[in-house]
């Protein structure tokens, strides 16, 4: 998939940057076309000459000097990338190229590109947590930038937890499926759920929530891009629906209750990004309630709990719920895994910025009925979308 494709691989001045040499190698190996840009700090830890052999190019390091090849490097370079893939990113470089500064050769020509940049940040655990970085991660994912990693792990510093740079041969796969447009969701159907549901007090008033329904509409959208037959039972919303899904609109939990249970046999995967309301008044009333004097009290009786029956229910099928809590995320987001019988849940803290119901980025924790748990950091609902799925098509594979 990388057979002569043009990437520039931008290195910063992080412990990691060792490992960049391996990625030039990697990538060469594929049959991807490199150059490399590194940063003064960059040259501190691993020279120029190492990454000149193993990429077969002059590193460029400098944009006041110009190598005859290219007149001027950052639009020359920022030009003829299809790709650039900045590892190890520092925190540094982050907050520069958030802040629209480009003060060195790489972050000018990332300023400068229209080609996909990657950036695969690498950094101590305090760091990577810290609310400025988180911001700035936030603000380019935002913007279309795409973060692969870091992982979590011991890291040089000696210190546990995220902020380790992924593999080389993580990154190279990584790049490998942008470039492919994977198709790994052929012949499977999905049943993705989304938006809130609305429950109708009388014929004008009804209680509802806050989703937007564009987390599960990413997830359709991406689904049906890698090949998936989808339905998206969707709450209303004020968005559009992704070309090439089957859109089967509902208003109540009941409504949407019969609807995931009529195409539950015949789905693959069914991912249940839906808020839908616990309760529903137990009186309609088909006039509109009066107004009168003193306190007004509605009696609220259970809704069908869709996602337990379906876990009691399925038969091969992988069950993915979406928890958005506001305390105790984590233990709250197991205890569901386990009594829903899902395979995936991903916990959303709504009350973290960038996190939740309304906005285009989202970040939590995706974990597996093995107690497995990933960290998700700030990133774009899109590239959510796919993290969940790359889980999904690997419990697929293992049941086929
Ligand atoms: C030994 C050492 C290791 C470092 N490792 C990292 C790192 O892994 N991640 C990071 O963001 N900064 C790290 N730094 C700090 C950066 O080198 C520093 O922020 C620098 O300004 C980055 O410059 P650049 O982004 O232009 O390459 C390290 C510094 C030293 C001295």
């Amino acid at each position: 998939m990388l057979q002569d494709k043009r990437i520039v691989v931008g290195i910063c001045g992080g412990i990691a940057a060792y490992k960049s040499a391996d990625l030039v190698s990697r990538l060469r190996k594929k049959g991807a076309q490199v150059r490399v840009i590194m940063t003064a700090n960059a040259q501190e830890f691993i020279t120029p000459l190492t990454l000149r052999s193993i990429s077969g190019y002059k590193v460029a390091t400098d944009m006041f000097s110009c190598p005859q090849e290219w007149e001027i490097q950052h639009i020359s370079l920022a030009q003829w990338a299809e790709y650039m893939v900045i590892a190890p990113a520092t925190a540094n470089f982050i907050g520069k190229v958030a802040s629209g500064i480009a003060d060195d050769l790489l972050t000018t020509t990332v300023m400068a590109t229209k080609s996909t940049v990657v950036i695969v940040p690498a950094m101590n655990t305090n760091m990577y947590n810290n609310p400025i970085v988180q911001r700035n991660i936030q603000s380019l994912a935002r913007d279309g930038y795409l973060f692969f990693g870091p992982a979590s792990g011991s890291l040089a510093c000696g210190d546990e937890g995220a902020g380790r740079m992924e593999e080389p041969s993580a990154i190279v796969e990584y790049m490998e499926s942008l470039a492919a447009g994977k198709k790994d969701f052929e012949n499977r159907t999905v049943l993705v759920t989304a938006g809130p549901t609305r429950e109708a007090l009388d014929p004008v008033r009804f209680l509802t929530n806050a989703s937007s329904g564009k987390m599960g509409y990413s997830i359709a959208g991406a689904a049906a891009k890698r090949g998936a037959r989808v339905i998206l039972v969707s709450g209303p919303t004020n968005i559009e629906p992704p070309p090439s899904v089957e859109l089967v609109p509902v208003v109540t939990a009941r409504e949407m209750y019969e609807k995931v249970m009529h195409y539950f046999p015949n789905c693959d995967v069914v991912i249940k990004t839906a808020a839908v309301s616990d309760y529903r008044p137990a009186v309609y009333s088909g006039e509109k309630i009066k107004k009168t004097e003193g306190r007004f009290t509605i009696e609220m009786v259970r809704n069908p709990d869709i996602l337990a029956e379906l876990g009691g229910k399925k038969k091969g099928q992988v069950l993915v719920g979406f928890a958005a809590e506001s305390t105790n995320v984590i233990d709250y987001a197991r205890d569901k895994l386990r009594k829903k019988n899902l395979d995936l849940i991903v916990a959303n803290d709504i009350t973290r910025e960038g996190a939740g119901f309304a906005g285009d980025t989202n970040q939590g924790y995706l974990l597996d009925a093995k107690g497995g748990i990933q960290q998700l950091p700030a990133m774009t609902k899109a590239r959510m979308a796919d993290i969940i799925l790359d889980r999904v098509a690997l419990l697929l594979g293992k049941d086929s």
